[in-house]
């Protein structure tokens, strides 16, 4: 034994430390290997010490000082740049908003740094509307329905009483497609739906996106509705009466007066059109009223015994009452959104006061 094999053990451990690179797992393995207590290299060299010649004893072991010295600081040093390291094989894939993985195949992992920060996204204004609103009417019994938003004219119009030549297709600026069909201009198509599949008693909401022909501040090309029908045995215009007065004290607030006055639907006979008293100026007339102290929020009425004829339910026995509102209207009013479009613009400045 001598100087020149802790020359050998010295390389071996500098070339081994090298590899490790900064794997904390290959930093051990060479520490445990050199520097081990039980049978480490430099253990060996010690008990090699006793077995020379005294006079080489003094620079060997000298020697061997320095390389313990080393061998120590080396490893010392290792162990700090070491990382727990995983090895990504699997990229995954791209994140919803299409950015590549954070972590590039193969690239070695620092576990012990902070996680990326988690983006947290809000509810939508219209979204939170609608969730109210259906969980109202699921607590009276209704079922949540839903209908396709390319729509054929028999159930957005025909069914609904409302004929080629109507004066009320005037008022629904209507997208056509190419084949004949039709987006939605309003929730009302589902009751159509339902109604042929099924026979009373039936109790449904049907949110919905619906599509018109228009914008400016208060219209949206695609805007959004919810639509109510209770059809049953002896339904009368009280039943309706009394559950839209629920259903609008609930959403907005005991305080409010709810006023029907007659309106006019194809689809309902007799309608009213249903306001609130004005919630923003408790009836002295402000900008949101303009100046009246009530608020319009829904259409209604019985439903016309045509469209049960329409769709083939026994006008001699059942009655049924029917509703249609504008989500983004009550969420407006709600949250004092003063422009409709700004709902629908992606603008993150909005959504996140909703977080
Ligand atoms: N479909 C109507 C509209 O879009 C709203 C409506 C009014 C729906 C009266 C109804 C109803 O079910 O009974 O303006």
């Amino acid at each position: 034994m001598s100087t020149a094999r802790l020359e050998e053990v010295r390389r071996a451990f500098v070339a081994e430390l090298e590899q490790a690179g900064t794997s904390a797992d290959g930093v051990e393995k060479v520490r445990v290997k050199f520097a081990g207590q039980r049978s480490g290299k430099l253990k060996e060299l010690a008990e090699a010490l006793r077995a020379l010649p005294n006079d080489q004893k003094r620079d060997y072991g000298r020697a061997l000082n320095e390389l313990k010295q080393e061998i120590e600081s080396r490893l010392a040093e290792a162990k700090q740049a070491a990382v727990t390291e995983i090895r990504v094989k699997d990229p995954g894939t791209a994140n919803a908003k299409g950015h590549a993985p954070t972590v590039a195949v193969g690239r070695p992992v620092d576990v012990t740094l902070p996680g990326l920060p988690v983006a947290r996204g809000a509810e939508h204004p219209v979204h939170i509307v609608r969730r109210r609103i259906e969980e109202i009417f699921l607590r009276m019994g209704y079922d949540v329905e839903a209908g396709p938003e390319v729509e054929d004219d028999w159930h957005n119009f025909e069914a609904l009483n409302i004929p080629p030549d109507h004066p009320a297709r005037d008022d629904q600026d209507t997208f056509y497609l190419a084949d004949g069909h039709l987006l939605r201009t309003h929730t009302s198509p589902v009751q159509a739906r339902v109604m042929e599949s099924r026979q009373p008693p039936i109790r449904i909401v049907v949110p919905g996106r619906v599509f018109r022909r228009d914008s400016d501040l208060r219209h949206s090309p695609m805007f959004h509705q919810i639509e109510g029908l209770l059809v049953d045995e002896g339904i009368t215009f009280g039943h309706l009466k009394a559950t839209l007065e629920a259903f609008l004290h609930e959403l907005f607030s005991d305080r409010v007066a709810v006023r029907l006055r007659p309106g006019y639907f194809p689809f309902t006979e007799p309608s009213a059109e249903v306001d609130i008293s004005c919630i923003f100026c408790a009836q002295k007339g402000c900008g949101v009223c303009s100046g009246s102290g009530w608020i319009e929020i829904l259409g209604s009425g019985m439903v016309d015994p045509r469209v049960f004829e329409a769709v083939g339910i026994d006008a001699g026995r059942y009655t049924g009452f029917a509703f249609g509102l504008g989500l983004d209207r009550v969420a407006m009013l709600v949250y004092g959104i003063p422009d409709l479009r700004q709902l629908f613009a992606g603008d993150q400045r909005l959504t996140r006061q909703f977080a």
